[in-house]
């Protein structure tokens, strides 16, 4: 059976920032603002986590709910939202986006940045999440989906060291350790990671597994197309490029039938 692509999340708060400052970066964050603006509120994160775009999304002034499964990756937006203006502050929930717990068309658009569809490591997980996403939309709202590239085409490798730096205010030493597989029967590509963390005297070994599914971009468009939408755009990168084969960045929008 396939892993639940909701697991590892827990054990990763700690270091997703830290990783995703080297990695990701701001790079997508301006589009989601820009998507904030033009599409009206309120708006809805699929997966939220720590809160990378929900709190620049909330800096515009947008009125935006952030929905995640993982207490610890929510424990990281609610201590940046604390910073934020009262009434600036998302709204934080705790929920799996399979079932999501707002009423039916509540919201002007649905944000799904950074591979959060590709936690849906079944076909039923993503059906589901895109009812879901059709159901909490509003007639004409839209959809905004941001997968992480043909990660199927990334080599299998065993132990390799990718990142070293220090983390958190003691500025104890990490090292993360990343080992990739790919199941090609099931779509699936899991990231077995290591952080080793040394401070104070000792040395702390965390362990956990990522598993994502990823489809072409076309079979997403049609799940999509399917779930009650019209695909409008499929974007390669964040200026609004038209997508092709080679392009480095997978996004779509479609809008709610
Ligand atoms: C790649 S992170 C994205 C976080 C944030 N959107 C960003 O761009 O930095 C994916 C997040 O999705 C959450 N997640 C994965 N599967 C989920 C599910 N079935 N229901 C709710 N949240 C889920 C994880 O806990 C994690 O915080």
């Amino acid at each position: 059976m396939a892993t639940e692509g909701w697991r590892g999340w827990d054990e990763y708060a700690r270091f997703y920032d830290w990783e995703n400052a080297r990695t990701m970066g701001r790079k997508d964050v301006r589009f989601w603002q820009d998507f904030a603006r033009r599409e009206g509120e309120p708006l809805l994160e699929l997966g939220c986590g720590t809160g990378r775009i929900l709190i620049p999304v909330a800096r515009t002034g947008a009125r935006v709910v952030g929905v995640d499964r993982s207490e610890p990756m929510l424990a990281y937006a609610g201590d940046r939202a604390r910073r934020l203006p009262r009434v600036r502050r998302p709204e934080l929930v705790r929920a799996d986006i399979r079932a999501l717990p707002f009423p039916d068309r509540s919201f002007s658009a649905v944000m799904a940045p950074y591979g959060i569809l590709q936690s849906l490591t079944r076909e039923q997980d993503l059906a589901a999440t895109l009812a879901e996403a059709a159901r909490v939309l509003k007639r004409g709202g839209t959809l905004g989906i941001d997968l992480v590239p043909d990660l199927p085409a990334w080599d299998e490798y065993r132990d390799r060291t990718r990142l070293r730096g220090r983390i958190g205010r003691s500025g104890s030493r990490v090292t993360l350790v990343e080992s990739v597989r790919q199941d090609r029967r099931r779509k699936l590509t899991i990231f077995d990671q290591e952080y080793v963390e040394t401070g104070g005297g000792r040395t702390r070994r965390h362990r956990f597994s990522l598993t994502f599914r990823t489809l072409p971009l076309p079979q997403v468009a049609a799940r999509v197309e399917n779930a009650g939408f019209r695909v409008t755009a499929v974007l390669g990168d964040y200026r609004g490029r038209a997508w092709d084969l080679r392009a480095d960045v997978w996004l779509l929008m479609a809008a709610r039938r």
